[in-house]
């Protein structure tokens, strides 16, 4: 009998930590449902007291979302404890994740701590967080570089305190394998109310060793493993998700564990992520690259087709590939439309939503005859932004681009409810529609990431565009998608305007976790 392998995924906290992936509430919010639908065990929703964006995020998760878990990190001061505590009020299940570091580089140079304050500051955490749930995780931050005697000491007093969950993180992504899973195995014999908890990972990739640390971890004893989708994270990243648990399940010989992942909803988190954070996935990632499943050289080819275990491990369905396939057309009516979104994972907030995204895809379907799931993924991830919000709208672009001419745009938007014009040049056509709509905006913001990836094969193709901008401490990313590039990058500009004109996006401010 196999034992169950807790997921607890923090995409939309340690994730959301990457430079320029901050997301707003509503992408939030479609993030955590599309993890509940894959039937993820723990959401780390996102730390409460780093704003009150962050706190408002992770309490309307906590209504939202009923087969999960949902999480609030804190650090261990009984304020982060309270804000946790009130943001994650509404759960069916919540969870208090508070943390204190404990190597000595960081109770000597960051906290200014002794050890033995540490301790006490960890078991008072506990009983804060006791006063709003039972369900309380504790971190050793940079676990990875503390004395094991050290914390032996510590883990036994908040277990005794109350803690639920015990995680052991490298934080600094330090750890080698077989000497990580030796310290977690220590560990648990070492301490001698180990039994009463549940041991967790959560491993950063600053040496490609993320995943490869936390697999150690599980066949040491671990039955928790903190991920997140397509390893996004501070600095290098965390563990990805999907590695972990095709891992495990591809190899029941080796893994005492299971998961309760429904692997199929793997690709469409993937996508939904990458398109919200503008984090491109790499084509030969494993699990959700592009060319995962693609086998190049004949001998592999002639294999596959004769018998595709020769060369494949794992079947590109189970992972939620979909072969690419006709879905819509353009004669598909609303309902068929909705239908298929649903069948994707995707909700949208509202029928005024649903209604923009269906015209826009009516206005795709008479370019581009063949409508795949992949340009729905793309139409819908415009549409984060609810027609009212939509301050700043397209309604004509010509650009001129010539041999040995500098390229000229003209763009026409409706501004609050006002025609403007603008118009200016530029390096090339992309360049000058930007500087065109930036003469009637005047936003000032900087343009940190213009990313284009196509979406499907062939010339006829959506080009996805993402737009990273800031302004004033806020970073947003728009997304645009179109056959016509230069409209994909107008569209994709103006989306991340008006989530920075939008009065419901957060100003991002981290914490120092
Ligand atoms: O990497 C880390 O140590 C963390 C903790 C807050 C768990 O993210
Ligand atoms: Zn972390």
């Amino acid at each position: 009998m196999k034992q169950h392998l807790v997921i607890f995924d923090t995409t939309l906290r340690d994730g959301e930590q990457s430079p320029g992936a901050s997301m707003t509430k509503e992408e939030k919010i479609r993030v955590a449902r599309q993890l509940e639908k894959m039937r993820v065990d723990v959401i780390e929703a996102g730390f409460a007291a780093a704003s009150p964006g962050d706190f408002d995020s992770i309490h309307s998760i906590a209504q939202a979302i009923k087969d999960s878990t949902v999480c609030s990190l804190a650090r261990a001061n009984e304020n982060d404890i309270g804000r946790a505590g009130e943001a994650i009020k509404p759960a069916k299940s919540g969870r208090i994740h508070t943390f204190i570091a404990t190597s000595p580089i960081h109770m000597e140079k960051k906290l200014r701590m002794t050890p033995d304050q540490v301790v006490e500051q960890a078991v008072k955490a506990i009983g804060w967080a006791r006063q709003y749930t039972d369900d309380i995780e504790f971190s050793a931050e940079d676990a990875g570089r503390s004395e094991t005697d050290f914390l032996c000491r510590i883990f036994e007093a908040v277990i005794k305190a109350g803690a639920k969950t015990i995680n052991v993180p490298d934080t600094v992504g330090y750890a080698i394998p077989f000497q990580y899973a030796e310290t977690m195995r220590q560990l648990i014999e070492r301490v001698p109310n180990s039994d009463k908890v549940v041991w967790s990972v959560h491993c950063h990739n600053d040496l490609g060793l993320a995943v490869s640390n936390s697999l150690a971890a599980v066949l040491a004893g671990a039955r928790q493993v903190e991920c997140t989708i397509n390893g996004l994270g501070e600095r290098a990243g965390n563990a990805a998700l999907e590695e972990i648990v095709m891992a495990v399940r591809t190899r029941p010989d080796i893994f005492p564990v299971e998961s309760r992942i429904d692997t199929t909803q793997i690709v469409p988190a993937s996508k939904l992520v990458s398109q919200i954070t503008g984090y491109p996935v790499q084509p030969n990632k494993a699990v959700v690259g592009a060319n995962a499943f693609a086998h190049e050289s004949g001998i592999h080819q002639d294999g596959v087709l004769k018998h595709r275990e020769t060369y494949e491990i794992m079947r590109a369905q189970d992972v939620g590939w979909s072969q690419n396939k006709l879905v819509l057309g353009k004669h598909s009516g609303r309902n068929a439309f909705k239908t298929r979104l649903q069948e994707l994972g995707i909700e949208l907030e509202s029928d005024e939503v649903l209604n923009a995204a269906f015209s826009r895809f009516k206005e795709l379907a008479d370019r581009k005859h063949e409508i795949f799931d992949e340009d729905l993924h793309a139409l819908v991830s415009e549409e984060v932004v609810t027609p009212d919000q939509e301050h700043y709208k397209l309604v004509y672009s010509h650009v001129c681009s010539e041999t040995g001419e500098m390229p000229f745009a003209k763009v026409i938007l409706n501004v609050g409810g006002a025609e403007k014009k603008g118009e200016a040049s530029g390096g090339g056509p992309v360049d000058a529609t930007f500087k065109a709509i930036e003469s009637i905006v005047g936003s000032g913001a900087e343009l940190l990431l213009y990313s284009v990836n196509a979406i499907t094969t062939g010339t006829d193709a959506q080009g996805e565009v993402t737009t990273r901008l800031s302004k004033d401490e806020r970073i947003v990313n728009g997304n645009g998608a179109d056959t016509d590039i230069v409209i994909a990058s107008a569209r994709s500009y103006l989306n991340a305007l008006n989530k920075l004109h939008s009065s419901l996006d957060k100003v991002k401010a981290q914490g120092d976790v």
